[in-house]
């Protein structure tokens, strides 16, 4: 049989299979984001009482990122991780697909970025961590690189971010092999000599305002 009698066979089945992967209906990112409302807050501004960070303006691709972990349980499923968990079960609940990610992951990165919260006190230890190792990879006002898969960190609550810190150096989050923008977090670490220089970074980081 000549060779070019596979083709239209072939076409037909790669046709058929990227009409199989559409999802089968539209995805109505805002209609998903209501669902969120709840901990996240109408504005994506984060809720504190809930433990749930701002997540307004994020990049897109961070924001699917995380809501892929916490649906596959790369983070959110480690004994201990409260918060953790309560995402990860909102994750597998309240988004059904791939398809759901991505739509709220572009209208939550499309939401006006939140006003930063109170930050505590900052000094220039906090200052110039910063400075010498995270505006690298975050930006020198902590507004995030796409690029480099670093989010914005400017703004977000200090119970947030010290939690995320802790999570990393401990190996709640980002320890996965597979993790390769969780390892460079993680290396990162332990770059800070003691709990002072962790507590002054992160209080400066909060305090940023992009
Ligand atoms: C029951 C409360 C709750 C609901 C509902 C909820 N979240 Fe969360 N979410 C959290 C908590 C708590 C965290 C912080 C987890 C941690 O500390 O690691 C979080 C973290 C996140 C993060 C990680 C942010 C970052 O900066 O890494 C994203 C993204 C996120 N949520 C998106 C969503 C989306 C989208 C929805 C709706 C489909 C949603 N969440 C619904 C509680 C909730
Ligand atoms: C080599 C690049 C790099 C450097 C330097 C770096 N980070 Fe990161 N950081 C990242 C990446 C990449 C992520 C996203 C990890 C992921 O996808 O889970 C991240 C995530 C974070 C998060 C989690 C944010 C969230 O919304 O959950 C915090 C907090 C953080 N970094 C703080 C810092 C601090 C503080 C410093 C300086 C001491 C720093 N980072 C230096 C690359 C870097």
């Amino acid at each position: 049989m000549p060779r070019s009698d596979h083709g239209p066979a072939w076409f037909a089945l790669v046709a058929f299979v990227v009409a199989g992967a559409a999802p089968a209906y539209a995805v109505d990112g805002k209609a998903l984001y209501a669902k969120c409302v709840a901990c996240h807050g109408a504005r994506g501004e984060g809720v504190a009482a809930t433990g749930a960070p701002a997540i307004a303006g994020l990049d897109a691709p961070y924001l699917e990122r995380q809501l892929q972990a916490f649906a596959g349980g790369a983070r959110g499923a480690k004994p201990g991780d409260t918060f953790g968990a309560t995402m990860r079960a909102s994750a597998t609940t309240l988004l059904a697909s791939e398809a759901d990610r991505k739509g709220v992951a572009a209208f939550v990165a499309g939401m006006p970025a939140p006003l930063p919260g109170t930050a505590a006190a900052t000094n220039d230890n906090g200052r110039n961590y910063f400075n010498a190792i995270c505006g690298a990879c975050h930006g020198g006002k902590g507004q995030g690189n796409a690029a480099l898969g670093a989010p914005r960190i400017a703004g977000q609550s200090v119970p947030y971010l010290s939690r995320q810190l802790a999570a990393f150096a401990g190996g709640t989050r980002g320890a996965q092999p597979a993790d390769r923008y969780g390892a460079q977090m993680r290396a990162v670490t332990a770059m800070l000599p003691d709990a002072a220089a962790a507590r002054d970074v992160i209080a400066y980081a909060a305090s940023l305002r992009p």
